[in-house]
């Protein structure tokens, strides 16, 4: 599959660009917003996109155009506000989810937040996020594209385990991002994934074992 990894420069998605870069049956397309972040990935051989998802859905729709899968794993931050929030991580990843609906690019993996399903887990500190993580969630569920809904609890940068905890309602724990990654890149083609949704933290399950009993 091509697959468009939308947020490419950050820590997941800089992860799921080099594991599909390694895979023999993918191959990476980064979209970036900023034009210096493009010699990072060149070095690296990756094709590359500049657009953001701050445009409108003709300039994504032209970005991702020519691509199997999206994998949507940006986000506005802990340092912007909830204006961003809304703006970046609801209408930034609706708009997205519209350009893939628009150019027939079928497949969807979405990085969400662990609990973003269910209002009594959100944290009031951060509520504005749960909401527009909840709310992208539910339009991307009604789409007519194949998803996979990945809802991390907190992310660390340590090493990956390649074993993990997932399902409905799993209680809040960390996972490393490269594990994170691995359960994206693997639910791409695991059609035990495809329209299901779940929580996700470390655990003593095989990534790819994991994927099959859902
Ligand atoms: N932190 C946690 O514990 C946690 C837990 C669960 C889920 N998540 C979710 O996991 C996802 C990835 O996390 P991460 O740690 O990899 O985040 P990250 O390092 O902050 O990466 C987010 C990426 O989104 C990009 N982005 C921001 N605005 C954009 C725009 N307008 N157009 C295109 N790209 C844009 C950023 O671009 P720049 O590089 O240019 O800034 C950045 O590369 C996010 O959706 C986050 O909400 C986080």
């Amino acid at each position: 599959m091509k697959v468009c990894v939308v947020g490419a420069n950050g820590q997941i998605g800089k992860q799921v660009v080099k594991l599909l870069q390694e895979s023999n049956e993918h191959t990476p397309l980064a979209m970036v917003r900023k034009q210096e972040q493009v010699a990072y990935f060149e070095n690296l051989g990756v094709e590359t996109v500049v657009a953001s998802i701050a445009d409108s859905v003709d300039k994504i729709s032209d970005a991702i155009s020519g691509c199997d899968a999206i994998v949507f794993t940006a986000g506005s931050g802990g340092h912007t506000g909830p204006d961003q929030t809304l703006l970046i991580d609801l209408d930034g990843a609706v708009k997205t989810i519209e350009a893939a609906e628009k150019t027939n690019v079928k497949r969807f993996v979405m990085v969400s937040a662990l609990g973003s399903n269910n209002r009594e887990k959100w944290n009031e500190a951060i509520r504005p996020y749960y909401v527009a993580k909840h709310y992208a969630d539910r339009i991307l569920v009604k789409s007519d594209l194949t998803y996979t809904i990945v809802r991390p609890g907190g992310l660390l940068n340590e090493e990956g385990t390649g074993k993990v905890s997932l399902g409905e309602n799993i209680t809040r724990n960390t996972i490393p991002r490269e594990d994170v990654a691995k359960v994206i890149v693997a639910s791409l083609t695991e059609e035990h994934t495809y329209n299901q949704s779940f929580d996700l933290v470390s655990g003593d399950v095989l990534v790819e074992d994991a994927l099959k009993q859902l």
